[in-house]
């Protein structure tokens, strides 16, 4: 190892410690368990923290959130964190950001930059994991409080259709994990301000909500701050949020209530809101609030950015219209963009620092459906709004509606500022499953292998990067596979193995095979410089069944300049079982 590589270690090592006010760590794990969604009323699910919905992670703008994540569920899996534009090697979709957690392993994910605002999280890729109960809110303050709106109490409000996929005695819709029996009053006193944090992780639910005897004022639009709007009821398509405010002054018990967007008139979960000193009954589950069934309800045209955006662009450097449909195939139902089903598309492909203009219409034909379309590591900004071309409101979701209605159509403009190769697609589970998927691709082929691919894109990491396998059968005990490296072309990088990050390392002579062996102390690490910036290392794991419980930590080490500006790869545990 190089001196100057053991100079840099020590130095990550103080650097870890006087940065770590900015990062805020935590603790996920996702696994199968029950639920109770009702007083006596359990069911099976997959949960993140043995909850659902699981922990809300908060963190404030600016501080770095580090989930150390382990899958303990029996199948692989990765976390998108949804509406955040962070870099392609975070975003949780397996196969296109990085491989799939594999049973049993283990993935930081880093995530910095992060905007502030209302925000969830979910599996991707294996569309089933979708409805089984991993989801969550991410939300993140601002660094200044002044630039959100003042309040005085927060609740926040998950809506879920709940389809009993793993056996149970429930199903139906539920708010923050629990059928309208299972409520709690949300309680508030006269004169105060309450914000709600409103979230849709159903599976296939697009909902409409409303507060019995209350207006709303509308702030944010997912997690973007937008200049009030005062509605009666709010559609929320699928990954869609709504901040909303409310003005406690009309006391009372009162129902928050969610019908589905195609029946006003069927009230499918409720939460309570309840002042002080009320000790009326609990509306009744079925009650219909007046505003729900028939009151204004917000529209997207209503909206405008709060803060500055960038502007629309009369003359955007590509246009694109994305053609929502739908068909039968070989084997059912099958929804089309562009008349394409994923994986067999063709990515929508475009340029770092573009703005790309988008025209996302519903051309289905068979039936009515709505399609929540979303997009990963970017915001649409959306046309044709209060906001003009000045103040286009930012959002991650666009619910678009029924072929035929208002709002069947909408045109967004994207900023190209995150290079990759990212999603887009309706977050119905059902569409989406059934091919209503396609990609956005940054041209340019880093690797110069003349094929685009991940390695492409990854470099824009400003991380080394580390990535093993996402099948279980790499980790058996006498198991061979590769572990692949990646840093920045020309710099230094070490890859560094032992119990855990950050344990002492030795070098290991040239590149050859990689032996893990647990008896031994030794502990092993390698330094590698090279052009190409990514290196595949063989290993082997002891064979040896008594083996129950080997854990190795992998970090690779970069060395950057200037001179002594070191950054660490995400820490993958390589778990034999
Ligand atoms: Cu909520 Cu592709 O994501
Ligand atoms: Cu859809």
């Amino acid at each position: 190892m190089s001196a100057s590589l053991t100079c840099a270690l020590a130095l990550a090592l103080v650097a870890s410690g006087s940065l770590r006010a900015q990062v805020v760590e935590v603790n996920l794990t996702a696994a199968p368990g029950t639920t109770q969604v009702a007083p006596g009323v359990s069911v099976n699910a997959w949960l993140y923290n043995g909850s659902m919905p699981g922990p809300t992670l908060r963190v404030t703008e600016g501080q770095t959130l580090r989930v150390r994540f382990q899958n303990n569920l029996p199948d692989s899996t990765a976390i998108h964190w949804h509406g955040q534009p962070i870099q392609l090697g975070m975003d949780g979709v397996p196969d296109i950001s990085r491989p799939a957690i594999a049973a049993g392993q283990e993935f930081i994910y880093d995530l910095s930059n992060l905007i502030p605002g209302t925000y969830w999280f979910h599996p991707h890729g294996h569309e089933m994991q979708l409805d089984v109960g991993l989801a969550s809110v991410l939300i993140v303050d601002p660094a200044n409080p002044g630039s959100d709106p003042a309040f005085d109490v927060e609740q926040t409000i998950v809506l879920d259709d709940w389809t009993n996929p793993l056996g149970g005695a429930f199903s139906g819709h539920l708010l923050n994990g629990r059928s309208s029996a299972g409520q709690n009053p949300v309680s508030v006193q006269l004169g105060q301000r309450l914000r709600l944090r409103v979230v849709n992780v159903a599976a296939t639910t697009n909902y409409v909500f409303a507060l019995d005897g209350h207006a709303m004022t509308v702030t944010h639009a997912d997690g973007n701050r937008v200049q009030p709007v005062v509605v009666q009821a709010i559609p929320i398509g699928i990954g869609e949020r709504w901040d909303v405010l409310v003005d406690c002054n009309n006391p009372g018990t009162w129902s928050l209530a969610a019908s589905t967007i195609e029946n006003r008139n069927a009230t499918v979960v409720r939460a309570v809101v309840q002042y002080a000193g009320q000790t009326g009954p609990m509306p009744a589950a079925t009650f219909v609030p007046t505003n729900l069934a028939s009151g204004s309800l917000l529209n997207y045209s209503q909206l405008a950015s709060y803060f500055p955006v960038q502007p629309i662009t009369p003359t955007p450097n590509r246009t694109f219209t994305a053609s929502l449909g739908m068909g039968m195939g070989p084997s059912g139902m099958i929804h089309t963009i562009n008349g394409q089903t994923w994986p067999n598309v063709t990515p929508f492909q475009v340029a770092a620092g573009e703005q790309v203009q988008m025209s996302i219409v519903n051309n289905g034909m068979m039936m009515p459906e709505y399609h929540p379309m979303h997009v990963h590591g970017h915001f649409f900004r959306l046309m044709g709004t209060a906001g003009g071309t000045a103040n286009p409101p930012k959002k991650d979701t666009v619910l678009i509606r029924p072929n035929g209605q208002p709002g069947s159509s909408a045109t967004v403009q994207i900023s190209m500022d995150n290079p990759g190769r990212w999603l887009l697609h309706c977050h119905n589970m059902e569409h989406m499953a059934t091919g209503m998927m396609t990609a956005i691709e940054y041209l340019g082929d880093a690797d110069g292998d003349g094929v685009l691919t991940r390695s492409d894109y990854e470099p824009m990491l400003p991380l080394p990067v580390v990535t093993i396998s996402d099948q279980p059968s790499a980790f058996a005990p006498g198991a061979s596979g590769t572990v692949r490296v990646q840093w920045t072309p020309g710099q230094a990088f070490g890859l560094f193995i032992g119990p855990n990050e950050l344990a002492p390392w030795v070098s290991l002579p040239g590149l050859g095979t990689l032996v893990l062996d647990p008896t031994s102390a030794a502990l092993y690490g390698l330094v590698l410089t090279s052009t190409s910036g990514v290196a595949t290392l063989p290993y082997i794991l002891p064979n040896n069944p008594a083996i129950i419980g080997l854990r190795v930590g992998m970090q690779g080490v970069g060395v950057v300049p200037p001179a002594n500006s070191v950054v660490l790869s995400t820490f993958q545990a390589l778990t034999a079982r």
